[in-house]
């Protein structure tokens, strides 16, 4: 980060319905022409050095959606892992998905599992696909797993720390996100990364996801490049010692 780009940038992509609704196109369209638009940010990031890029492509909660959509949703990922995950492979990206794929139809488990496998040992960027994925499932899922080693005498209780819990979690492996962006207008969370951006820069935009060029990304590298990050700190404390806390909890 010394450089002020951040590490890890963590994207929620929205705003594709209403993209297509505003061309009078069906919702469909719009999710299209945000897949395109991943190519574009994909490559942007790989350009700038960036380590990691995490995309909510489908929360625990699109599921509401009507079937119809879900599907075409469904195919759509299947159709674009196909076509992309050779391109990602010829470039050096690292794919990864993350959230609770045994719920997809196996046809897209199966193009996951062999897109990680041949990306496995890439190392320019990491591109990370939140699928099915929702914070308070992966907070649950730690719980679980710790409740398990207490359960088998393995840990005690009074010995669990945010530290123990945070091992357990999807991306434990990966530095926290430095900055958040929602595109689309609305300024929630929906059920993202709820753990990972307790520390996190957020950048809001009303630009609707299949609009959001390189030009839009790196206004937002901007707004977090003029930030101070002070994790508890005070500024003076900041400005005095040029460090900041490790970003994980406890290891300050
Ligand atoms: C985000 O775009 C993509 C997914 C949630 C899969 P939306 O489909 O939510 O677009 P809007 O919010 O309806 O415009
Ligand atoms: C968040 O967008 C999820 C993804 C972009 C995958 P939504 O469109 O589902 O969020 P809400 O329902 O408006 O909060
Ligand atoms: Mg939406």
């Amino acid at each position: 980060m010394d450089n002020g780009l951040p590490r890890h940038v963590a994207i929620i992509m929205d705003g594709n319905g209403r993209w297509a609704r505003r061309r009078q196109l069906p919702r469909i369209a719009g999710h299209r022409a945000g897949v395109e638009n991943v190519r574009a940010i994909v490559e942007r990031c790989a350009e700038l050095g960036i380590d990691t890029l995490t995309l909510f492509a489908f929360s625990s909660e699109n599921w509401r959606r009507p079937p119809a959509e879900v599907r075409l949703l469904m195919d759509l990922f299947v159709h674009a892992l196909e076509q992309e995950v050779q391109r990602l492979h010829e470039n050096g990206i690292r794919l990864r998905v993350i959230g609770e794929r045994s719920a997809f139809p196996r046809k897209l488990q199966r193009a996951i599992d062999a897109s990680e496998a041949m990306t496995a040992d890439n190392t320019r960027l990491t591109l990370v696909i939140a699928a099915n994925y929702g914070g308070r499932w992966d907070i649950t899922e730690a719980a679980r797993r710790l409740a398990e080693q207490v359960q088998q005498g393995l840990l005690e209780p009074a010995a669990i720390t945010p530290e123990l819990l945070e091992a357990q979690m999807c991306l434990h492996d990966t530095p926290e996100p430095d900055l958040f962006i929602r595109s689309g207008g609305e300024q929630r969370i929906s059920n993202y990364l709820l753990w990972q951006l307790a520390y996190t820069e957020l950048h809001f935009t009303d630009c609707l996801w299949p609009d959001f060029d390189r030009e839009q990304f790196d206004l937002a590298l901007k707004s977090f490049a003029r930030r101070q990050r002070r994790f508890g700190m005070t500024g003076e404390q900041v400005e005095q010692t040029g460090e900041l806390p490790a970003q994980r909890l406890g290891t300050s």
